[in-house]
């Protein structure tokens, strides 16, 4: 661990991995709660709070997902996706238990920044749990699939909301990846 880990918040943030192999259990609803409240507290443009989290832990929904999921990725034209798509075992989540999909209001101020700013509060929350995180972007593709928005829809993703971001979110079932080494150069102190 880096020489800067110098108490528990730190030390989380540079724990955190993205995880890609989950247990089937079910993550603890005060877990769940705990992590959502986290996104809440993220600072958005202007305080607007343009968020909306839509959680998913219906096994027929995750289903519905992936079957969407697997199309935009056979159909992605991009020679590993595509792979992947047809592999037997596909699944969108690699297989976690809850899925979240945050949305934003479009006409909002800075809605992609809010968004990521939540979703990193809860990738820490999380990690500070004992939890696995994964970013999953392929929620951006779905909106371009006629499928997709009518999921969305049934999810009751509010009108004028969009998805900008999801995650991946159970106990872990694998091993922690080491971190990338990183990059050099990446900061300019002016004093
Ligand atoms: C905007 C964004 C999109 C990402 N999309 C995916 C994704 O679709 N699938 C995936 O497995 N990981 C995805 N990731 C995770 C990155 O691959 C990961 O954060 C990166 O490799 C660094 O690894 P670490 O998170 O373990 O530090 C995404 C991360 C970000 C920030």
């Amino acid at each position: 661990m880096s020489n800067f880990a110098k108490n528990e918040t730190l030390k989380t943030i540079l724990k955190r991995r993205s995880i890609r192999n989950f247990k089937l259990e079910q993550i603890k609803d005060e877990e769940l709660l705990s992590i959502l409240e986290a996104a809440k507290y993220a600072p958005s443009a202007m305080g607007q709070q343009p968020w909306h989290f839509t959680v998913i832990q219906s096994k027929e929904v995750i289903a519905k997902l992936n079957e969407f999921g697997k199309k935009v990725f056979l159909n992605s034209g991009v020679e590993r996706f595509v792979e992947w798509g047809k592999a037997a075992n596909f699944s969108l989540i690699y297989h976690a238990p809850t899925y979240i999909i945050v949305s934003g209001d479009v006409n909002a101020i800075a809605p992609v920044n809010d968004i990521s700013l939540a979703i990193g509060n809860m990738f820490i929350a999380a990690e500070s749990l004992g939890l696995g995180t994964v970013w999953i972007h392929a929620v951006n593709h779905l909106k371009a699939i006629d499928e997709g928005r009518k999921l969305f829809k049934e999810l009751r993703i509010p009108e004028g909301y969009e998805p900008f971001g999801s995650l991946a979110l159970g106990y872990n079932g694998g091993d922690i990846p080491e971190p990338a080494p990183r990059r050099e150069g990446t900061v300019n102190i002016i004093k």
